[in-house]
Order: C-alpha cells, then structure tokens, then sequence
C-alpha cells in the first residue's frame, strides 16, 4: 500500500517537472527587487510570484540533474541532494491553489519558504561529496568532468538565484518587524547603497585574521578608489553586500595565500592593493598580489570545481575555516560575479604576481539576473560525443624539414 502511495506521488512529481520545466525562468533586475521591497511592499504579490517562479526554477535544474551519468545519480550524495529538490517542489506546489488573499495563506508560505531554505543549506558540500564518491569508484573521464562542470555552474547558479527569492521574501515578510534594525536602509538583501570599500575592507580584515592564524602574519592591505562620476565621492552600488563580501573575502584568501607561500618566513610582504573604479558601465574591482602568478596554461584550471594546490582541509568542522583547500572559491564567485550580469577574471604575470577582477554593472537597471535554462540546447551539453579537437596537436618534436628539400 506505502509503495503503492510511493509510487504514485512519484510518478506525478515527475509530471510536475516535466510541466514546469516548459516554463522560463523569469529573470529579475535589481530594480525590480527594489519595487517589491519598497513602501507597497506586498505580501500577496510576492506569493503569487514565488508559487509560480520557483517550481519553474527548481523543474528547470531538476531536469539537468537528471542528465548526469547514472553512476554519479546513483551515489547517496547526490541522491539526497535530489530527494530535497523534490521534497521542496512538493511544498510550494501544495500551496497552488490557495487562496492568495487568506492571511493564513501566506502565513504558511512564509514558513514553507524558511524550511525550505533551511533544507538545502547544505546543498554545496554535500554535491562535492558525491562527485567524490563517485571518482574513488569511477575515477575520472574527460568527457564526464567536462559535463559535471557545465552542470555545477548551471547548478549552483541556479541555487544562488533560488535563495536570493527565498530570502528577499523572508526578510521582507518573514518577521514581525520589515525593518532589519542593523540596516534600516536595506530592501531585504539588497543595499540600494552599499559602500564597496568598506565590504571591501570587513573581508579583508577577516581573510586577513585566517592568514594570521595560519602564516603568524599577513600582507598590508592598500585600497584606492576612482570614482569617474564624483571624485569626492566614497563608490557606493545597488547591490547584495554579501555577494560582494563572499567574492573579495575569497580573492583575499587567494592573494595572501601566493604571497605567503611565496614570501616564506620573511617579514616583509608585499602588500595586497585593491582598487575600486567607478564608470559609466563598470564597477571595477581589482586585487592585485605579488604571489608569484599562475601560468596561462593553468588558469582556466583554476575555475574548475575541486581544483585546488592546497590540502585538502578535514570536515569534521572542529578546526578553525581553512583558507584554502576546497577549490570552490574561485567558480562560486565567478558564479556571483556573473549573476547580476557582470564577471570576474583572473590575469598572471607569472613570476609576479596575480590581478584578480571583479566587474558589476554600475548601472543597477542592467543588473538582472542570469539563469540557466533547460532546453534542447542545454539538453546538448549533455548528451553530444565530444569529438576531436578542431585544432591540431603540436607534436613534441618539431618536423624534420630538410626532408622536404627533394620535393
Ligand atoms: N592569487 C593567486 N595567486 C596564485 N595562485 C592562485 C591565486 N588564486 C588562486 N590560485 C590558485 O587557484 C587555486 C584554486 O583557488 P580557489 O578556487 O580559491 O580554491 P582554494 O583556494 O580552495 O584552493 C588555488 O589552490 C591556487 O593554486
Ligand atoms: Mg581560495
């Protein structure tokens, strides 16, 4: 009877995806964030919107999980993972035909949104596990690595834009008072002011304590700003402060890490400078370090999730946060950089140093959001035979050419 059951609900979640997935996620601009948190705020609106808008962002990722090989589907990671997807969905799509102007209602969306932000809290750490289990039975293919990485991007930019809706409709109606009493200026994450510098220099002051604990000392920062449009100005953005902390608090553990290592037990480092530019398009952010660099041939490497030079740090959580070793600091900020439009990019002098760059659309009606999207072309990705390169191999040895000479 309980299989019978099982098998009926699931049989119907699947027709749930299948159905929602048809949808296009609706991206977001910033200012369309900034209305729904403005003084006509409204709880009602913002129900409507989530009930339909999420099952179409959770149908869509859903649907690529499923193209991933069967052996990594089948690990007990990514099985989990799945299972809350599932679960979540079932929530909110209990609440599709309610009644929008019952108090009740929307009472009981709010705390459904806050479980289910809740339930997938650990949705990263627990991805990276079952991409581990998989390689220690499966090892690695190159094909397979290629369409994991296509999918973590898709995936975990999926779940920033996810989480960005369940918080914006939590901060704003979720507690008794809409005002957060830390940052009154603040429409639920967003700062319509936010003061780069500043977020600039709270991450540094924090990567720079890990550093401390780690190296028993840590580069100067220096910081500059240009401000094109208002030179006396202090550069201030409409943006998520904590996406831009996470972005910098993870290039700064990167910096003081190369120089460090780089510098030994000297006293002496050379200092990290950032500078902060504002015009008319960009908002710039350069960290610049003298660690040394990378070679060219290895940057696109370091983008790669689990690509890491540091050991591997241990998750029984009862030490100190490591600064480095899990290798999703730079993808994941990538990932940030590009949600609202903008990227980040690293460029080496090898031998010298790195410049690492962060660029935000300085005008916030061009910060939308970037999501992916399931269809025949995604679905692509996945399921085309990679075939031989289109460029040719150089061979290790150069050509003989005097044996032309008798042609
Ligand atoms: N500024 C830098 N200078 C030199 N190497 C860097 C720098 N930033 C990143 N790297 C290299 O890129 C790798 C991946 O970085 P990241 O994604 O932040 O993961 P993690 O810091 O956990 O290793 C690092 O292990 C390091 O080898
Ligand atoms: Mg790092």
């Amino acid at each position: 009877m309980r299989l019978l059951r099982f098998l009926r609900s699931s049989v119907s979640i699947g027709r749930d995806i299948d159905y929602y997935s048809k949808f296009s996620p609706s991206p977001l601009s910033m200012k369309q964030f900034l209305d729904f948190g403005s003084e006509n705020a409204c709880e009602k609106t913002s129900f409507a919107f989530l009930r339909q808008e999420l099952p179409v962002r959770l149908a869509n990722i859903m649907k690529e999980i499923n193209l991933l090989p069967d052996n990594l589907l089948r690990t007990p990671s990514v099985r989990l993972v799945q299972s809350w997807y599932v679960q979540s969905l079932q929530e909110i799509l209990e609440f599709k035909d309610k009644n929008a102007d019952d108090e009740k209602v929307t009472y009981d969306f709010t705390d459904a949104v806050i479980n289910i932000r809740n339930r997938h809290n650990d949705v990263i750490p627990t991805m990276a596990q079952g991409l581990v289990e998989y390689k220690e039975t499966h090892g690695t293919d190159p094909v397979v690595s290629q369409n994991v990485q296509y999918f973590l991007d898709r995936f975990y930019m999926s779940r920033i834009s996810i989480r960005m809706l369940l918080n914006q409709h939590t901060l704003l109606f979720g507690g008794k008072v809409k005002v957060n009493p830390a940052h009154p200026k603040h429409i639920g994450s967003i700062d319509p002011h936010c003061r780069v510098s500043e977020v600039v220099k709270d991450a540094y002051e924090n990567a720079r304590n890990l550093c401390d604990r780690y190296y028993m000392n840590s580069p100067e920062l220096i910081l500059e700003e240009y401000n094109v449009k208002d030179k006396e100005k202090p550069i201030t953005m409409v943006y998520v402060p904590s996406h831009l902390y996470h972005m910098v608090f993870e290039l700064f553990k990167n910096a003081m890490r190369a120089t460090m290592e780089l510098y030994g037990d000297t006293t002496d480092h050379p200092p990290i400078r950032v500078q902060v530019g504002l015009g008319t398009e960009d908002l710039t952010v350069k960290v610049s370090d003298r660690g040394g660099g990378v070679p060219l041939r290895k940057i696109d490497r370091l983008f790669t999730y689990t690509y890491s030079t540091a050991p591997r740090p241990s998750i029984d959580g009862s030490q100190a946060p490591p600064l480095a070793g899990y290798g999703y600091g730079l993808p994941i900020s990538r990932l940030y950089a590009r949600y609202f439009q903008g990227d980040l990019k690293l460029y080496s002098l090898e031998g010298y140093g790195t410049d690492a760059v962060i660029y935000i659309r300085a005008l916030s009606t061009e910060s939308i959001e970037r999501l992916p999207v399931y269809n025949k072309s995604a679905w692509k990705h996945y399921k085309t035979i990679h075939e031989a390169d289109d460029w040719c191999v150089p061979s290790r040895e150069p050509k003989d050419m005097t044996t032309f000479r008798r042609f």
